[in-house]
């Protein structure tokens, strides 16, 4: 079986590189290098970059790499139906990847070898004092303002139009696990939604790499970014919105997953989202199963917004599964 370690990096293309350089730096990322055509972005995490930006004629992403645990998965990987040969990667690091496609045509980089760069000064996570508990003793709280700082990229989530062959393609190629499935009625076989972590056996991982909803059209709805704590994404909030961005949905808290989100649009148009407090799971942790309807999304936060369903998606392409009683609350 393959072996994947963490969900590594994406590549989206965009028009205007500066635009986007503005935008990501306002929202934490770290421009670790550049050449004429792209922009490598990284958290404060060990990787050199966890985000490329790229100079195309259109707008989107374009990759979703994931790393893999040796030289040895890269090799099974290679004999997949379709997979490239291993291939040097192109990027600062160096390292070696395998090319898939999904049923949709996404390509998915498996990458390995990638040289580790030294982390950036990160922030502690906050002594907390709950009413019940008091754990900070004669120490101040400062998080002080600021960027929120991006610590890894967490997971990616597609608008799928055929759920039941991206299912099947994420469960047994790249062996991932549901977690939660977001069903209509009883079809347990063709969810609205599903969230699929990685099989680390007894290793907790995030609740979610991948998320597929299904959609009018294959899209990607939005990347996952994790910062440190609340008060980081609050402050973080807090800057982008001094910058002049326009909050599109947050912060709150969602209910699969339960991390604690906040999602902008980027000046391309993508969706982006810094998280934090996500559940993890492992291998013994069971696969449930939820009705869609309002409550499914979100335990607190802002009014959803019916954009959200959209994403980068027209009307007609509704990209997240859309409870009948919001679908009639937004046609008021
Ligand atoms: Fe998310």
């Amino acid at each position: 079986m393959l072996r994947i370690k963490d969900i590594n990096h994406v590549i989206y293309q965009h028009k205007d590189l500066d635009a986007i350089e503005h935008f990501l730096t306002d929202f934490g990322l770290v421009v670790a290098h550049r050449t004429e055509h792209r922009i490598y972005l990284r958290g404060t995490g060990p990787l050199p970059y966890v985000y490329i930006a790229e100079r195309a004629e259109s707008s989107g992403l374009s990759v979703i790499a994931f790393a893999v645990e040796s030289l040895d998965d890269l090799q099974t990987a290679a004999r997949f139906p379709g997979a490239s040969g291993i291939q040097p990667l192109e990027h600062p690091g160096g390292g070696y990847r395998v090319t898939l496609h999904d049923p949709s045509g996404r390509r998915i980089d498996l990458v390995h070898g990638i040289e580790a760069v030294g982390a950036l000064p990160q922030r502690a996570a906050l002594t907390l004092n709950s009413a019940e508990e008091k754990r900070r003793f004669g120490d101040v709280q400062r998080p002080g303002k600021g960027a929120a700082q991006v610590m890894r990229l967490g997971h990616v989530a597609i608008g799928v139009t055929d759920m039941v062959r991206m299912l099947r393609w994420y469960r047994s190629i790249l062996g991932m696990l549901p977690s939660d499935l977001i069903v209509e009625g009883d079809d347990g076989n063709c969810p609205a939604a599903a969230f699929l972590r990685l099989n680390r056996g007894a290793t907790w991982t995030d609740h979610h790499t991948i998320a597929l909803f299904q959609a009018g059209k294959d899209v990607v709805h939005h990347a996952s970014f994790e910062v440190q704590d609340f008060d980081a994404q609050c402050l973080g909030h807090q800057w982008m919105t001094e910058q002049g961005w326009r909050p599109f949905w947050g912060v709150g808290r969602h209910v699969l997953g339960s991390q604690i989100f906040d999602y902008w649009r980027d000046p391309s148009g993508n969706l982006i989202e810094h998280f934090t407090d996500g559940d993890l799971f492992n291998n013994a942790s069971p696969m449930n199963h939820t009705q869609a309807c309002d409550s499914s999304l979100y335990q607190w936060g802002p009014p959803m917004s019916v954009e959200y369903f959209l994403g980068g998606c027209s009307e007609s392409e509704t990209i997240a599964p859309r409870p009948d009683s919001l679908r009639k609350r937004t046609a008021q």
